[in-house]
């Protein structure tokens, strides 16, 4: 049935598709700039160009269009790998968007080609099919008035798909960086940007607001990653629509400034019950809390984490059940780490929800991100409050028990419409 209902839906958008595209190959598409022959073109429209087959990025002169042009999104697409550097030229066009490069072998450190934009600029960088393969020298004596290398000069940056990092990339790359977002997609247990231990320095002002894991399979986060120089300021991360299959004991061991983990995953259950996740020890771990000491918690009030536990973006739900209590044991309250956890209906209040949500009332921040729908009846106030219903009477219980039978039968009806949405969903 299933199967049927995907070819129905399937077909539908196919038979447009070919309508569509047999009426474009009548006409054959514009060249909006002819003058940039033979390695460029601009078939999507004047604001986009694309430039392949180039050996090397002096062969391209943006001058040739005559008056400045403003470019949406240049694609660059080398035949054979070469450097970053300033033998690329943008002279002749002004960048509203983004570059996209590919087969790139390494950036150099020392040069920027585009040196004149800043953040405020609000451009983005990608990077597709590129081998990280040149070894770049990182040494904190590279840093003078005039070190402005190419991060500083983007809002946002992408390692998209196909990138592979044979060497370690240097984070002075990162230096004065300010970027809104560090995406980063097709992250692998093997294939993922590891950053150099650089000596001798302890910051290198980089202000990375979010760190978004877009994809992956078998993903691993590790210390290598999760580098103490490029993410010196990280606020977030975000791990989205990723398999994930290990993060590292010691993985976020040099994070020291972030304030919220989302897992939107797509394995959340097969992740969580997979160890005992003692990586959660590694989070905030220069913070200790007294949470019975009012001082303490007002000093901490700027550096508590929320740890963001959605298993929807997931196939199987979660409940966070009496069984799954060594899978969070390592949950560090101490390091003043709260949870907020995302369902659509109130969960029972077993014991791993009691453990999760023993402080939340602590949230220095709005208690309306831990005190979810999945969790107000177990939220800890409610349970201790003397002004909670002591209805001892056998009307009371019989409520309680049927609103807990009510919940249950919820559970699946809700389970049903997500099992059909999320089909919908991926059709
Ligand atoms: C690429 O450049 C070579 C010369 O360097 C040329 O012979 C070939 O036709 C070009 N290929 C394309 C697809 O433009
Ligand atoms: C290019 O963009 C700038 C600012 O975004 C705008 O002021 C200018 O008019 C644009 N030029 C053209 C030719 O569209
Ligand atoms: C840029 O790198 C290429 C190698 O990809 C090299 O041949 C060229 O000399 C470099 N240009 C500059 C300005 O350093
Ligand atoms: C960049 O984005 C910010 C915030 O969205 C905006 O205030 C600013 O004007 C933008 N700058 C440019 C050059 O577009
Ligand atoms: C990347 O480059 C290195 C060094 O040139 C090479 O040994 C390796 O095979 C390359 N990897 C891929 C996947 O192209
Ligand atoms: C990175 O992700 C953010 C959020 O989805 C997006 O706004 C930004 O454009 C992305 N940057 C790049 C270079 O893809
Ligand atoms: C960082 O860049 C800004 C301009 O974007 C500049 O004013 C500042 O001096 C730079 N800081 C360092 C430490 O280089
Ligand atoms: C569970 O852990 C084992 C051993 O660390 C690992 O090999 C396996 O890939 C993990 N599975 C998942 C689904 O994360
Ligand atoms: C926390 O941040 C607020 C707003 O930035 C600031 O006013 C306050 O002094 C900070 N508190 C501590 C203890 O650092
Ligand atoms: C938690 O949320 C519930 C439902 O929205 C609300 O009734 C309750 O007062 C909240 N508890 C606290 C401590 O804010
Ligand atoms: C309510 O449920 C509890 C267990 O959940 C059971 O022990 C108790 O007997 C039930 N009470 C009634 C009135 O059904």
């Amino acid at each position: 049935m299933k199967l049927a209902l995907f070819f129905l839906l399937a077909s539908l958008p196919l038979s447009f598709l070919q309508v569509t595209s047999t009426k474009k190959s009548t006409t054959t598409r514009r060249n909006d700039c002819l003058e940039l022959s033979p390695y460029c073109s601009c078939l999507g429209g004047p604001l986009y160009i694309y430039c392949n087959n180039f050996t090397s990025f002096s062969q391209l002169d943006f001058t040739l269009l005559g008056e400045i042009r403003n470019i949406s999104i240049i694609t660059l697409y080398p035949k054979q790998a070469v450097i970053l550097n300033n033998s690329l030229n943008l002279e002749g066009i002004r960048l509203i968007d983004n570059i996209v490069l590919n087969n790139i072998a390494g950036i150099d450190l020392k040069q920027n080609p585009f040196e004149k934009w800043t953040a405020k600029d609000n451009l983005s960088i990608s990077f597709f099919g590129s081998n990280f393969s040149q070894v770049m020298e990182c040494d904190s004596s590279l840093i003078n008035d005039k070190f402005k290398p190419i991060f500083s000069s983007f809002k946002t940056v992408l390692f998209g798909y196909g990138n592979f990092y044979s060497v370690q990339i240097c984070p002075l790359l990162f230096y004065n960086a300010s970027l809104s977002y560090l995406n980063i997609s097709d992250l692998s247990y093997t294939i993922q940007p590891w950053f150099t231990d650089v000596s001798g320095i302890d910051t290198i002002h980089s202000n990375i607001d979010t760190l978004l894991i877009l994809s992956g399979h078998g993903s691993r986060i590790t210390k290598g990653l999760m580098n103490g120089l490029v993410f010196e300021n990280l606020n977030t991360i975000l791990i989205s629509n990723t398999v994930l299959q290990k993060i590292d004991d010691d993985a976020f061991y040099n994070i020291h400034n972030l304030r919220s983990l989302n897992f939107r995953i797509v394995n959340f259950e097969k992740f969580f019950k997979n160890s005992t996740n003692k990586w959660m020890q590694s989070l905030n771990s220069k913070i200790k809390v007294d949470y019975s000491d009012p001082a303490s918690l007002s000093e901490n009030q700027n550096n508590s984490i929320l740890v963001n536990l959605n298993p929807l973006s997931s196939s199987f739900f979660f409940y966070f059940t009496d069984d799954d209590y060594d899978n969070f044991q390592y949950f560090p309250h101490d390091n003043f780490v709260f949870a907020r956890i995302v369902m659509l209906y109130p969960l029972e209040c077993s014991t791993t929800m009691n453990f999760l949500l023993k402080n939340a009332r602590y949230y220095p921040l709005e208690l309306s991100d831990v005190n979810t729908t999945a969790t107000y009846k177990c939220f800890p106030e409610l349970q201790t409050s003397t002004k909670y219903p002591t209805t001892t009477d056998n009307q009371g219980t019989t409520i309680t028990n049927n609103s807990i039978n009510y919940v249950k039968k919820s559970n699946i009806f809700y389970t049903f419409i997500l099992i059909h949405l999320g089909l919908f969903m991926i059709l």
